[in-house]
């Protein structure tokens, strides 16, 4: 496959994305890899990520001394992008300069070599990339020609045909670069020869072979299910793996939306056929929730009474077929386990300390399992791909996240309150339903609606009402790291206020945040 290797762009995943719907097999590694560690891993090609660092202050990343060199003698194509170019134009003998002007946004730039193999495919001579730079290259090293200049002159393609070494200043990866893709393919199959071997089907086969070969023909497994995309896809997986030796488990934790257990049990059971047990919790876990309104605190509490009732199931599992379960199946995702290196300004590597995140609804590592995680490999949008395949119905693959705690951090206080729960599960089910109706589902990263623990004086049918403000939120985002909130139109926020408030006993006031994050989180709590 194709290495990427990271330098802090923000768009290092996407490249790797992208080679990835070409049908090549890519990973993302950090951009000091060492000479082994290439070599280890084979690739048909080599790409040099973005950065926010310039080549010519000390200290900043480069590749392993010799890289260039080995690359050559192995036929290992290169193409660095942004700040991968600047690496491969000064670590070859070239000049890079700060640029007069700095270049950012959507821009034209011009063919101009016939000789040119990253744009042999090209019909046009101009076209529109996306820039964002403050360095450049000012003088090609020994051997490269310009392939394209921007309007101001600058060098914003170079190659090596010979060596294998291709540069590009702009972001092929991103869709604001309209001839982007194509430069990525004329790099994968024209230059680099890369074959398609990357499809869903073949990940799919892959995975049971492996999961076979991981857990023998004897041992059972356990899998915990959310009601989430990435739990339900791994498990489905495990379970063409395993058949009835894998045992699910949906803890109903009484902190789920309108109807969520029989809607994800039905699914599980009648669509998936997995087998899998629900463990209805809820009135053990609220009384441990009753007086909580810390949120910190309250996280811990679900958190603790989550492995509570996992480590029961273990018992019932153990009991019912003699057996003790030696594996477990998480849903762990690509994005979890490479080690990108953050964006610049991103609190990334941080944000566990923000909230106590992303391990409710997790197990700890010390349960005394072995791990099966057939998604390791996958982005968010493959796993979606994969579970089509194997009928996942596609109306769930599409379900916005819901967080472990579930609506406990969005009633705010104590979540045991008279009636929070209820109203709030009532003001969600018809916030979601008209965002389905209208066709806006799919176009918000995330939405819900928040229970404020306040009342506010309204007047209904010519009363005096003293009663429950609720607040609707609604975000567009690519990774949940960062947000934007969605710009509704106005007749929509105005509808579906009057329905809540109509149809939703002590409500009487509705709110809509618009607020993005930083610096707000998307939860409320
Ligand atoms: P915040 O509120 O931190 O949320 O901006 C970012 C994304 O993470 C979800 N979230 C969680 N998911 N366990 C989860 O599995 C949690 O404890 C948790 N807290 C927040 C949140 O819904 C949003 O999609």
């Amino acid at each position: 496959g194709v290495l990427v290797l990271d330098f802090g762009s923000q768009y290092t995943q996407l490249i790797t994305r992208r080679v990835r719907e070409c049908g090549v097999f890519s990973s993302l590694v950090p951009g000091d890899i060492s000479k082994e560690d290439t070599i280890k891993a084979c690739p048909s090609a080599i790409i040099l990520s973005g950065g926010p660092n310039s080549v010519h202050v000390e200290g900043s990343p480069r590749v392993w001394d010799g890289f260039f060199e080995y690359c050559e003698e192995n036929s290992i194509p290169v193409l660095g992008v942004c700040y991968g170019m600047q690496l491969i134009v000064q670590m070859l003998g070239g000049k890079v300069e700060p640029c007069g002007k700095s270049e950012y946004g959507r821009m034209p730039i011009k063919i101009q070599s016939q000789d040119t193999r990253l744009y042999q495919d090209c019909v046009e001579d101009e076209q529109y990339v996306w820039m964002s730079h403050g360095d450049e290259a000012t003088q090609l090293p020994p051997g490269f020609i310009i392939a394209a200049k921007s309007e101001q002159g600058a060098l914003v393609a170079v190659e090596n045909a010979a060596r294998g070494f291709y540069g590009l200043q702009y972001h092929p990866e991103v869709t604001h670069s309209d001839q982007g893709m194509e430069t990525i393919k004329t790099f994968l199959f024209d230059i680099a020869s890369c074959a398609k071997t990357w499809s869903m089907e073949e990940v799919l086969e892959e995975q049971i072979a492996k999961i076979k070969a991981q857990v023998g023909d004897k041992a059972h497994a356990i899998c915990a299910l959310s009601g989430g995309v990435d739990s339900a896809v791994a498990a489905t997986l495990v379970h063409k793996a395993m058949g009835d030796r894998l045992h699910c488990c949906f803890v109903d934790n009484g902190l789920l939306r309108f109807n969520e257990q029989e809607r994800v049990m039905t699914l599980f059971k009648e669509k998936l056929h997995l087998p899998v047990t629900c463990v209805d919790a809820s009135e053990r876990t609220l009384a441990k929730l009753k007086g909580v309104s810390d949120p910190e605190k309250k996280r811990k509490v679900i958190g603790a009474a989550f492995i509570e009732e996992f480590k029961s199931f273990k018992k019932v599992v153990e009991s019912s077929t003699g057996c003790i379960p030696t594996f477990l199946v998480q849903g762990t995702l690509y994005p979890d386990v490479i080690e990108s290196c953050p964006p610049p300004g991103s609190n990334q590597k941080h944000s566990h300390t923000i909230k106590s995140h992303h391990n409710v609804g997790g197990l700890p590592k010390d349960l005394g399992f072995e791990l099966v995680e057939p998604l390791r490999e996958l982005f968010k949008d493959e796993v979606r791909a994969l579970g089509a395949i194997m009928h996942v119905p596609v109306d769930f693959l599409k379900r916005h996240p819901f967080p472990g705690p579930g609506l406990a951090v969005r009633v705010l206080g104590d979540v045991t309150a008279d009636g929070a729960m209820e109203t709030l599960r009532q003001v969600d089910e018809i916030y979601i339903n008209m965002l389905r109706a209208e066709g806006l589902y799919d176009k918000i990263w995330q939405a819900f609606a928040v229970f404020l623990p306040i009342r506010s004086v309204g007047v209904q049918g010519d009363c005096r009402t003293h009663s429950h403000v609720v607040a609707l939120r609604a975000i567009t985002s690519s990774d949940g790291m960062t947000a934007d909130w969605y710009h509704f139109e106005p007749k929509f926020l105005q509808e579906v206020s009057t329905r809540i408030c109509n149809q939703v006993k002590n409500v009487n006031r509705v709110c809509y945040d618009i607020t993005s994050k930083p610096p707000s989180t998307i939860e409320w709590e």
